[in-house]
């Protein structure tokens, strides 16, 4: 099932479609604008599993995400901030985890697919 979640875009030209998969396999599709980063995109739409401690400033690993495969190459690479922080999250991490406010959504990404972890904290 797809739950569909608008946020304000500046523009149509601006708006940029994430999907979060839960474990269940449910998917909560949101549109934000382009510039915002993926876990802020989430904690406005509600979307259950991101939590987002620090603030986005990649330092408590509790908006991990799985980044789907077709993806993952097409985001910037992982800086050395978020390797550390990604060594620390509590679900296992892959090669496609991600921490989602390192994230920033560009029209490039527009339907950018993420799995949630099914713990944070
Ligand atoms: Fe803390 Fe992403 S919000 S690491």
């Amino acid at each position: 099932m797809i739950k569909k979640h608008f946020l304000i875009a500046r523009s149509e030209s601006d708006a940029v479609k994430i999907r979060f998969r839960n474990a269940s396999g449910d998917i909560r599709e949101v549109t934000a604008s382009a510039g915002t980063c993926v876990k802020d995109a989430a904690l406005q739409a509600e979307v259950a599993g991101i939590i987002g401690v620090c603030g986005g400033y990649a330092n408590c690993a509790t908006c991990h995400v799985y980044v789907d495969e077709d993806w993952f190459d097409r985001l910037p690479p992982v800086d050395e901030a978020e390797d550390v922080m990604l060594d620390g999250t509590l679900s296992e991490r892959t090669p496609f985890s991600r921490l989602a406010c390192q994230l920033l959504l560009t029209p490039e990404l527009d339907g950018l697919t993420v799995s949630l972890p099914e713990s944070q904290m």
